[in-house]
């Protein structure tokens, strides 16, 4: 990976005058991976109905298994999904939640899954319970130390961040997977940041469903993204469907989502095989080996110490404030500076989240070092003080 140090920045589309800092927001797509996409493009154009009824099912069954493959799951347990929204959505309309039924959320669950969460208990009377997490540890263990103290007799369901979206923790999902279901808790992981940038083996982490996305860290085009469905759940699941080919079962007809676009799903082999063919392993070790130099730049900036060593390609950050609106100031503040980042609320505390991919620079990083010492310390009409 280092030999391609130079151009590979050439290899996306980004904008080169912005310090691209948000990878796990919304991914970004290589300009191969989008080449295949027009080629899906044209051969829809070229003939649709030979496209739709016989090419778009054999190619799906194809890409399912080479999916399956990559995240470790059994292939007759995978559907592919659109986006993990989709994931959680199906999750939720399966598991049949009854009146007094408790829902286990963290303080760092996505706020479109905790929408999702709260819509379905709120249909059946049932409630979602959030576990309280501590803004001073980003560690795993208090994680799980705070979900297991939440679970009671009527806790039905947990949703299981593998990778936390504010806070970049990466999440010992094996070991809480195993001490909820001793429970008698049904576990879904939400494992939208895991694909790529984590080695993932989804078969081995035994949760009842878990969901992830192509389009952040495997550089898919946005629409890409898959649900393994534990034995024992797929009938459930069934019920849950809309569209005109729900009656094939599982799982052809949970993929069939109307007349749509399939490409970021078709085009899904293509992003595997461009970061396969640098190898796994040095991209991910790249990619944390950057954002954890580039975080010590910024805890500097912020006069904060460094964070530990990264264990996923992102890092969260502690600022000097909790109040919303001032860390929305400082978000656009930096935009107006061709910088981007997410900034964040949660845990009653303001947080700063770095990404890294390949095309990411260390002087991406100074830029935003620099940008924070200049907004930040002492400034008393700057960003982070209230308005
Ligand atoms: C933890 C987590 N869950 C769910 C989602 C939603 O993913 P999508 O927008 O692809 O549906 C995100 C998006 O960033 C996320 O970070």
């Amino acid at each position: 990976v280092d030999e391609v140090e130079g151009p590979r920045g050439e290899w996306w589309e980004l904008d080169p005058t912005v310090a691209h800092l948000n990878h796990g927001a919304f991914g970004a797509v290589p300009r191969t991976v989008l080449a295949e996409q027009r080629r899906w493009h044209e051969a829809v154009e070229r003939n649709p109905t030979e496209f739709y009824w016989r090419t778009l099912p054999r190619e799906m069954n194809a890409v399912r298994r080479q999916v399956a493959a990559f995240v470790g799951a059994d292939p007759g347990r995978c559907v592919l999904l659109p986006n993990v929204t989709s994931g959680i959505g199906l999750v939720l309309a399966s598991v049949m939640l009854a009146k007094g039924d408790e829902v286990l959320l963290t303080d760092d669950t996505y706020p479109g899954v905790r929408a999702a969460a709260e819509a379905a208990c709120a249909r059946v009377g049932a409630k979602v319970v959030t576990a309280a997490l501590p803004a001073d540890d980003l560690s795993s263990a208090a994680i799980e130390r705070a979900v297991l103290e939440c679970v009671t007799g009527r806790t039905r369901l947990a949703i299981i961040d593998h990778i936390t979206s504010p806070t970049a923790v990466l999440v010992d999902v094996i070991r809480l997977t195993a001490a909820l279901k001793a429970s008698g808790v049904c576990v879904a992981i939400d494992g939208a940041h895991a694909p790529g940038s984590i080695p993932l083996n989804v078969d081995v982490i035994g949760a009842d469903f878990y969901t992830g996305n192509f389009h952040k860290w495997c550089c898919a085009p946005r629409g890409s993204a898959f649900l393994a469905v534990g034995e024992g759940h797929q009938a459930e699941v069934i019920r849950g469907v809309v569209g005109s080919r729900a009656m094939e079962g599982y799982p052809t007809g949970l993929e069939w989502r109307g007349t749509t676009d399939y490409s970021a799903i078709l085009s899904t082999p293509a992003a595997l095989t461009f970061l396969q063919q640098l190898g796994w392993d040095d991209v991910q070790a790249q990619n944390r080996a950057m954002v954890t130099r580039g975080a010590e730049l910024v805890a500097t900036a912020l006069h904060a110490q460094p964070p530990p060593r990264a264990l996923v390609p992102m890092v969260s950050m502690p600022l000097e404030t909790n109040d919303a609106d001032a860390v929305h100031r400082l978000r656009e503040e930096l935009a107006t500076r061709r910088i981007e980042v997410t900034l964040v609320v949660c845990r009653r505390q303001g947080y700063l989240r770095i990404s890294s991919h390949l095309y990411s620079q260390l002087d991406d990083f100074t830029r935003l070092a620099g940008a924070l010492t200049e907004l930040l310390p002492g400034r008393r009409d700057g960003p982070l003080t209230k308005s």
